[in-house]
C-alpha cells in the first residue's frame, strides 16, 4: 500500500474552472494509486504577498504574516508530493499562486554572505511534483513563463518536478470537461506520481 501523502494546490479564482477540474484529475490518478490527497484551493486563504523583509533568514519561519500560509505550511511539509496548477494571467501565474510561491521563501537556508549559495530545508527528501498551467490561446507561447515560473522555484525548493502539463485552448469555466483525452492524461499524470512513491 503506497502511503504518501499527495498535496494538491490550486491558484485559480475561478471556482469550478478549468484548473479546479484539472487538480481534480491529478488527484483522483494520485488516489487510484492508494495516495492520500489534501487538495488546497487558494482563493479559499488569505496569503499576504511576501515583503522581503527577510527576517526568514534567522527566524526560519516568516515571523511578519500570521495568515494562511500557517495552515499551509504544515500541508506542505506532510506531504512529499505536490502539485501545483494555476491559469496562465498575462504569460505568467495567478496573482495568488505567485504570493504563495513567494511566501516559501522560508524554506531556504540562505549562507551569511551575500550574494551567497543557498539550500533548501525540502531538499533531499526525495520529494516529487508536477506542475500545470491552462490558458485560453492554443499556441504554446501565449502561456509566456508560466510553466516556469511554477516549476523553477520548486526545483530551487528541493522538488523532482516529473512533469510539467499544459492544456491550452480552454477559455471558458469548464470547457477543460470537454476534452476527455487530456483528463485522462491528467488522471494518468497524477498516478504515476503516486506510484514512483511506491518503489
Ligand atoms: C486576467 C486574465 C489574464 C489572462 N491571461 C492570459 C494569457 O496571458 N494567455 C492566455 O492564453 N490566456 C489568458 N487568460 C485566460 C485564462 O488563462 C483561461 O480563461 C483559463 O481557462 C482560466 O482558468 P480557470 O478556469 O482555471 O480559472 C487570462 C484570463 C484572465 C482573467
Amino acid at each position: 500500500m503506497n502511503e504518501v501523502k499527495i498535496l494538491g494546490v490550486g491558484g485559480s479564482p475561478r471556482k469550478d474552472g478549468n484548473t479546479d477540474i484539472l487538480l481534480d484529475s491529478f488527484l483522483k490518478g494520485a488516489e487510484s494509486a492508494g495516495a492520500e490527497t489534501k487538495k488546497v484551493q487558494l482563493r479559499k486563504y488569505s496569503i499576504e504577498p511576501c515583503i522581503g523583509c527577510e527576517a526568514c533568514r534567522k527566524a526560519g519561519t516568516c515571523t511578519q504574516f500570521h495568515d494562511g500560509m500557517g495552515q499551509l505550511y504544515p500541508e506542505i511539509e506532510e506531504a512529499k508530493g505536490l502539485i501545483l496548477g494555476s491559469p496562465t494571467y498575462n504569460y505568467n501565474v495567478t496573482a495568488p499562486m505567485k504570493a504563495f510561491i513567494d511566501r516559501l521563501y522560508p524554506y531556504y537556508n540562505f549562507a551569511d554572505e551575500r550574494p551567497g549559495p543557498y539550500s533548501s530545508k525540502l531538499g533531499n527528501q526525495g520529494r516529487k511534483a508536477l506542475v500545470f498551467t491552462v490558458c485560453e490561446q492554443v499556441k504554446i507561447e501565449e502561456m509566456g513563463f508560466a510553466l516556469e515560473a511554477l516549476g523553477m522555484p520548486l526545483k530551487a525548493l528541493g522538488y523532482d518536478v516529473l512533469d510539467k502539463f499544459i492544456a491550452p485552448g480552454c477559455f471558458e469555466k469548464g470547457a477543460v470537461s470537454k476534452d476527455g483525452d487530456l483528463l485522462k492524461k491528467a488522471f494518468e499524470a497524477g498516478r504515476k506520481l503516486a506510484e514512483l512513491f511506491g518503489e
